[in-house]
């Protein structure tokens, strides 16, 4: 078989890892890529959001199976456009991406559904926005409906801050059209947990669980990025709390979808908040999580291969899905200065150490070839993944493994997976 993988980052470079494993595929193209997809894949030199390019290369080189890992492609409706010229692909369409793309939906949806969810109302101009406010309770949380980078989130403490927040993205445009409309939602607090699963339409199989570090600095403090390290399984993830979400949240929400005529084939991510009313949704993202796959990926058993394809045939009852019994951690190797400036072009050494080592894995976020050497080409560069019996163990052998890497401004977190202690 022959595979075309959408997109260029760690994430993208961990699901060509696992497509590569599979007995099925004896060629794998990613576009556009980047140095480390290199090594498994032919990386062509086509954006993300150019569909028709994109098919016409997947028809020119007979490609039987494509897999689109990034958001705005999707929501673009990059699975409208493959499908339209007969190309088998994996990711929902259009019509039901809007399951991330618009957070206003989204919440109306899990009202309509009764899928728990922070209370909330959504606004489609400043002026009702502001008013809202006046009798609200702080902190609050306003939300850009639609895709900003995972930026669009903001936490407002005072009505002054939620003012200036409404203006932000609704007045001066911050997010861009994401902004056109917003959510204000109430603030919960609780421990975060990632879970993705995989979506025929009907049936919902979810994966194992982890947990994403979001602010740039040790101990959640900095500016939100798009995820500085994870760790899966999370430990706050309880028998108890999966036989919740599976029985009001994930089957749920495939339901409501397929009753709204917007029949979800793909990755469903769930943002969940383990609040002290139960678990709740903080968001959906329709699409493998980044950096939840660099940690999630490596523990699956199954050939993913044929569980993309499940998914797309509406088989994945038929399934079973299958995680290994242990850990790993993922730490992001960025550039100092990420989320806001930083510099690049720096050469990356060391990464040949991970060759041959079994259970440690460096998937590249932001790299690209430059005479002859791979260099920086990102605010996050690299993802360092590691295995491990339990959680304690993966992380040091995390730690561990991002001393074999070097290059100028390295910029990581020392405290990835710092809840793993809490959890005793
Ligand atoms: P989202 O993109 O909706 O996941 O939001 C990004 C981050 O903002 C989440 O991971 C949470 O840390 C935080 N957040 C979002 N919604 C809420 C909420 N209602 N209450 C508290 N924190 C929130
Ligand atoms: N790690 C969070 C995300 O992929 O949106």
């Amino acid at each position: 078989m022959k595979v075309l993988i959408v997109g260029s980052g760690g994430r993208e470079h961990a699901i060509a890892w696992k497509v590569a494993q599979s007995p099925k595929v004896d060629k794998i193209y990613c576009a556009p890529g980047n140095a480390g997809i290199a090594e498994y894949a032919e990386c062509v030199e086509i954006g993300a959001m150019e569909f028709e390019k994109l098919a016409d290369f997947a028809k020119q080189q007979e490609v039987d199976l494509t897999v689109v890992g990034m958001d705005d492609p999707l929501v673009g409706g990059i699975v409208d456009v493959f499908e339209s010229k007969g190309l088998r692909v994996f990711g929902p369409r259009k019509d039901a991406a809007i399951l991330e793309g618009s957070k206003a939906f989204s919440k109306d949806l899990m009202k309509k559904y009764g899928i728990p969810t922070a209370a909330y109302e959504n606004f489609d101009n400043a002026e009702d926005a502001l008013d809202y406010l006046e009798t609200a309770k702080f902190p609050i949380v306003l939300k850009a409906d639609g895709l900003a980078l995972g930026k669009g989130v903001l936490i407002c403490n005072t009505l002054k801050e939620a003012k200036e927040g409404v203006k932000e993205i609704m007045t001066d445009h911050r997010f861009g059209s994401a902004g056109n409309r917003m959510v204000i939602e109430e603030f919960m607090t609780g421990r975060e947990v990632s879970v993705l699963s995989f979506v025929d339409g009907k049936t919902i199989k979810t994966m194992t669980s982890a947990q994403d570090h979001k602010r740039a600095g040790d101990g959640d403090t900095g500016l939100n990025t798009g995820g500085m390290g994870t760790f899966s399984p999370s430990p706050f993830y309880t028998k108890e709390v999966d036989e919740f979400c599976q029985k009001y949240i994930y089957q749920p929400t495939v339901d409501a979808m397929a009753k709204e005529g917007r029949e979800f084939k793909g990755i469903i991510f769930f943002g969940l908040m383990l609040t002290a009313d139960g678990p709740k949704v903080l968001e959906y993202n329709a699409r493998f999580g980044d950096p939840e796959a660099q940690v999630v990926l490596p523990r699956m058993e199954n050939d993913i291969v044929e569980v993309f394809e499940a998914c797309i045939d509406g088989k994945l009852d038929q399934v079973d899905l299958k995680f290994e019994d242990n850990a790993a951690v993922c730490v992001v190797l960025a550039s100092k200065g990420y989320p806001v400036s930083y510099e690049k072009g720096f050469p990356i050494k060391g990464l040949e150490t991970f060759k041959g080592k079994d259970g440690y894995y460096v998937f590249h976020a932001g790299s690209k070839f430059q005479n002859g050497e791979i260099v920086t080409n990102g605010g996050r560069v690299l993802g360092v993944t590691a295995k491990g019996e339990d959680l304690k163990k993966a992380r040091a052998n995390a730690y561990e493994a991002v001393k074999w890497i070097d290059f100028e401004n390295k910029y990581y977190r020392s405290d990835i997976g710092k809840a793993i202690d809490e959890a005793e």
